[in-house]
Formats: C-alpha cells, structure tokens, sequence
C-alpha cells in the first residue's frame, strides 16, 4: 500500500489565520453594520490613533490600499510631472506603479547583494538633477539598516524619503524607526501580511502635520477640515469594516512578529555551514519580522520540487526585476545595470514562516528544508 502523502504545508497562514479569529471578526463587523457608519467613520480613524500608538509615529492616514498609500505619499510630498524616483529593482511592482500614478519616473537601482536591500552606494550614483525622492523597500520584512546614511546623504541634495514598508509591520533595525529618516512610511494590510485585512487597506505614517493634512484632502476629493473641496484630490478611502478588522488583530502582531522570527531561528540552524542553500542575510536581528523568510539556491527548481515531495509548499518574490517585468519594465528608467537583483531573481524561495504553523509543522518544515540543502550540498554529491 503507498503510504499517504502529509498534508501540505501551507506558505501562508490567511485561511487558518480568519478561521482562529472568526469569532471577533465578525463581532467587529456586527458593531459596525449595527452602527450604521460603513464609510469614512470612527473604525478608521480608531485604527489609526492605533497603528499611529504602535508605530511611534504622530499621524496615520489610512487609505484604500498599500499602492495608493505610496501614491499620497508621493503626491503629498511634492512629487509630479518630470520628477525621478529611485526604487529598487526587486520588488513588488506597487513600488514603481505608485512613481507612475503621479505622473513621475521610477528609474531602477540594484540591490546589495547580501539583503537584497537597495543599494545605498547605486542609490547615491543614481541621483540626477530630476531625482525628487528616493523610496527604499524594507523587502521580506527587514529595515533598511542604512537608512540614516542614505538620508543624510540625500538631504544634502535635496532629494527626501519615502519607505516602502509594506513588508515590515513592527520591523526596527538599530537608531531607526518609522518614519524617523524619512517623510514617511507606507503599509499594505493586504491580507496575507503581518498585519492584513481582509480586502484592501494602506496607511501612511508620517511625523510631519502639514504632510498629513494634505494626505487627508487628497484622500478625500481636496476636503479640507470644515472646506469642502477647497483642495485637491480623489478618493483614497478604505472601508470601516477593513479598519475595524485591523483593530481585531493588531493586538496580536507583537506575538506574531516573535513566532515568524522564533521560525527563521529554526531554519537558520538548519542552513547553518551548508553551501547551496543560504538565507537573505538578516543584518536587523530581532528587528527583522519575517513577513518572508526566503533562501536563495542556484538549483531553485530542484529545490522546490523536493520541498514539494516533502510536502512543504513554497513561493517565489519576486522571479522578476521590475525592469523584467513587459508591462512595467519599459517605463522605468535605468542608471546602471542591476546584476544583483537579476541573480536574486533567478534564485530566492520562500518558506513558509508564518505564526499558524503547528509543532508538527515546524518540525517538518525545518527537517524537509535541511535534508534538501544537504542532498544538493556540491560537497555531499
Ligand atoms: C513592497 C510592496 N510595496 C507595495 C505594495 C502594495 O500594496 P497593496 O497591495 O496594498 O497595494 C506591496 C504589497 O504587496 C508590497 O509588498
């Protein structure tokens, strides 16, 4: 008789995440229907007095999703017609999508080859006289560690920040938080991310007052405190009931955060001293949350057709540079070559990290990934 296959382990934790929360979910959506404020009311601007508490950080805007939230950013900050943008080659497309919808240039710039962060030194080559922000990925979950430097360097020049941190809810990396070395940091709570809803919700957290009300007006047709329409902008808005559901959870995230970084301990013991499969390198430590914990392996197919058997199931972020990408690649500008992001392209996996693994799981996971770096170690062969 074959033996029967293990049940596969899931790369995210979504579906069992909703189930365990049921419960308060939909409480939270009762009080909401039952109130009958479903726009624009108190669920969104309480997540935001939340996430603003959580963060550190004096306001938080909340908007319709992670790409629009850029997109305010950017707009608010100034960013038009003709300006550069400088964004790193391996990430989400919403980074450079958000650079086009105000009308502005992304131009691509490698990342460093070990944290697969932008690269600071390409970065600073990068910058033109047309370069009116730079916007780093805090990608996989880990802070840009050189964030100080790179705005520093950048002031000087005349040129702001705008983080992407829609991987890094909770994330830290040393003398850096949120929004401290910038004009502001996005989020996503798309809703397979630390902190998701379910729908679409983005945020921006910014320290600067007059940044912020201008982000209200935009998000709200240019409504200005009691002027209505006096400024400018369109309709940014996400639902009460995505924000209701972001205070369900964001309680949770700090245990949350541990149980992905306690998980990328495991791994890393497992992977420790092998040679074909290695980790993005983690230079936050405990700052870093994991959104992804992904490996990088010359023979990723192999790799992943044996985690597979294994039963461990497995994604790939990103298997293309933006400037790869048909539709959007031939609307970015490149500086230089990106080498760095198309080897990490042609190589990253992820495993799965997520909080609602079982002890089993872990245990399999850690066993299936170790086994297989070792079967494809050149020195084991
Ligand atoms: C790095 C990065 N930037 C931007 C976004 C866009 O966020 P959203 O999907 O909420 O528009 C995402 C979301 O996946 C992301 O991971």
């Amino acid at each position: 008789m074959p033996r029967p296959r293990p049940a596969v382990v899931p790369v995210a934790g979504v579906v069992r995440e909703l189930a365990a929360l049921r419960p308060r979910i939909l409480a939270a959506l009762g009080r909401v229907l039952a109130s009958g404020r479903v726009v624009r009311g108190p669920s969104i601007e309480r997540f935001e007095r939340e996430w603003g508490r959580f963060l550190g950080v004096r306001h938080v805007v909340l908007a319709h999703s992670g790409t629009s939230a850029l997109a305010a950013a950017l707009a608010g900050a100034g960013v038009g017609l003709g300006d550069e943008v400088l964004v790193p080659a391996l990430t989400f497309p919403g980074t450079a999508e958000a650079v086009l919808a105000v009308g502005a240039v992304p131009v691509a710039v490698d990342v460093a080859p070990d944290t697969l962060l932008l690269d600071v030194p390409a970065a600073l080559r990068a910058v033109g006289p047309r370069t009116r922000a730079v916007v780093p990925v805090h990608l996989y979950g880990q802070v840009h560690p050189e964030l100080p430097r790179l705005a520093r360097a950048l002031r000087r020049r005349g040129v702001m920040v705008i983080e992407d941190a829609c991987q890094a809810h909770g994330a830290l990396a040393p003398g850096v938080r949120p929004a401290q070395w910038s004009a502001a940091a996005v989020y996503s709570f798309y809703p397979t991310k630390n902190l998701g809803t379910v729908g679409e919700a983005g945020a921006v957290a910014t320290d600067d007052d007059e940044l912020a009300g201008r982000l209200r007006a935009l998000r709200d047709h240019g409504s200005t405190g009691g002027a209505a329409h006096a400024g400018f902008g369109v309709n940014l808005w996400p639902g009460q009931l995505e924000a209701a559901i972001l205070s369900v959870k964001l309680p949770r995230l700090r245990g949350w955060n541990e149980a992905r970084r306690r998980m990328a301990r495991r791994y890393d013991r497992a992977l420790a001293g092998g040679s074909a499969v290695h980790p993005v390198v983690n230079v936050t430590g405990e700052g870093h949350v994991f959104h992804q914990y992904v490996v990088r392996c010359a023979a990723r197919d192999e790799l992943r057709r044996r985690l597979a058997a294994g039963g461990i199931e497995t994604a790939v972020y990103y298997p293309r540079t933006l400037l790869e990408l048909p539709g959007l690649g031939p609307r970015l500008r490149r500086r230089g070559p990106c080498p760095n992001a198309a080897a990490a392209a042609r190589e990253v996996v992820s495993l799965p990290v997520h909080p609602w693994l079982t002890a089993a799981e872990r245990r399999r996971c850690v066993e299936v990934v170790g086994e297989a770096a070792r079967a494809l170690d050149p020195a084991a062969r």
